[in-house]
Order: structure tokens, then C-alpha cells, then sequence
């Protein structure tokens, strides 16, 4: 059985991740996404909410599932018994810190391999923080983010308003 860990913040999952995600299911036999820690980034949105925005954007597929992890990347390939870390590359401004952590991965589990898989040309200026932002100023992000998830970001929003 060939296992795919598609690890990220996913704060919140854009469109882009969901095209990894579907191409990444179509490549191995099992995916398990992973809502991780990026010690860099500060979140809106809590890692249950984070979870259950998975859960709902990836419920037709049948070999994908979500999962939670609050150590290092490199320990849970192990756990997992992973063939293979999943990510996307959109542009090159991506490249350097994706290829810093492929290889400081494999530093630290030498069969943590990283496979890259190129963004559709659609999703390429996509990034959850661009989603974030036009969500907080009102914008339309239904072209953005799986449309299961859509009523979900605007209530946190309305929230966030509120407070
Ligand atoms: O979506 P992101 O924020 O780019 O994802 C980055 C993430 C969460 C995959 C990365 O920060 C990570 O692997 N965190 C887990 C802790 C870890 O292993 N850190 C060292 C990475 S080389």
C-alpha cells in the first residue's frame, strides 16, 4: 500500500490544496492530510475548525483522510509508514523554503521522500492569506475555496466582526 502525507496549516484549505489533494489520490493508494504546525505562522482559524473544513472539502474522496499531528513532519512519516510527503509548488517564490524543508525532512528521516506536484496554471496566485484577506474585507472567495466550506469562513468572519 502506497501512503501520501499531504501535511500543511491549511488556514484555510484554498482550492489549490484540493487539486493536490485529488491529484495526490489519484498517484497513491492512500492520502492522509495532515494538519501540521508551522511554528512561522500565527492562525485564524483553530485546528478543530481547520480539521472539520478538511473533512467536508474532501468527503467524495474516497481514499483520502484527515488527521492531526502536532510534531515533527519527518517522526510522523514514520508513524504512517508514508511512501511519500505531497506538496504543491506554485511559483518559484516557493521553491526555496519547499526545498529547505524536503531536505531538512530527509536529514531527519532519510526515507521521508518529497514529491512535488506543479499547481494547476488557475490556482497559482492562490494562497490561503489572499483568501483571509478577502474574506475579512467582504470579497467574494467562492472561487477560491471548496464551496463546502464557504458558509463555514464567512460565519467565522461574521464572528470575528462581532467581537
Ligand atoms: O501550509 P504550510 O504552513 O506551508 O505547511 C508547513 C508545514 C506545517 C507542513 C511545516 O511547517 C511542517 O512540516 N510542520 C511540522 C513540524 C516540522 O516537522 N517542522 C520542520 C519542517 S522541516
Amino acid at each position: 500500500m502506497r501512503i501520501a502525507i499531504c501535511p500543511g496549516s491549511f488556514d484555510p484549505i484554498t482550492n489549490g490544496h484540493l487539486d493536490i489533494i485529488r491529484r495526490a489520490a489519484t498517484l497513491f493508494d492512500r492520502v492522509i492530510v495532515t494538519v501540521m504546525t508551522n511554528m512561522a505562522k500565527q492562525y485564524l482559524l483553530t485546528e478543530d475548525e481547520r480539521l472539520e473544513m478538511l473533512r467536508l472539502a474532501t468527503a467524495d474522496i474516497p481514499n483520502v483522510e484527515v488527521d492531526r499531528f502536532g510534531g515533527l513532519l519527518a517522526e510522523y512519516v514514520k508513524l504512517k509508514q508514508a511512501t511519500a510527503i505531497v506538496k504543491g509548488l506554485r511559483a518559484m517564490s516557493d521553491f526555496e523554503y519547499e526545498f529547505q524543508m524536503a531536505l531538512t525532512n530527509r536529514k531527519l528521516n532519510p526515507a521521508a521522500e518529497t514529491v512535488f506536484l506543479t499547481t494547476t496554471a488557475d490556482n497559482m496566485y492562490l494562497s490561503s492569506s489572499l483568501v483571509k484577506q478577502v474574506a475579512a474585507l467582504g470579497g467574494d472567495i467562492s472561487e477560491f475555496v471548496p464551496s463546502s466550506i464557504v458558509p463555514y469562513i464567512l460565519k467565522k468572519f461574521e464572528r470575528a466582526e462581532r467581537a
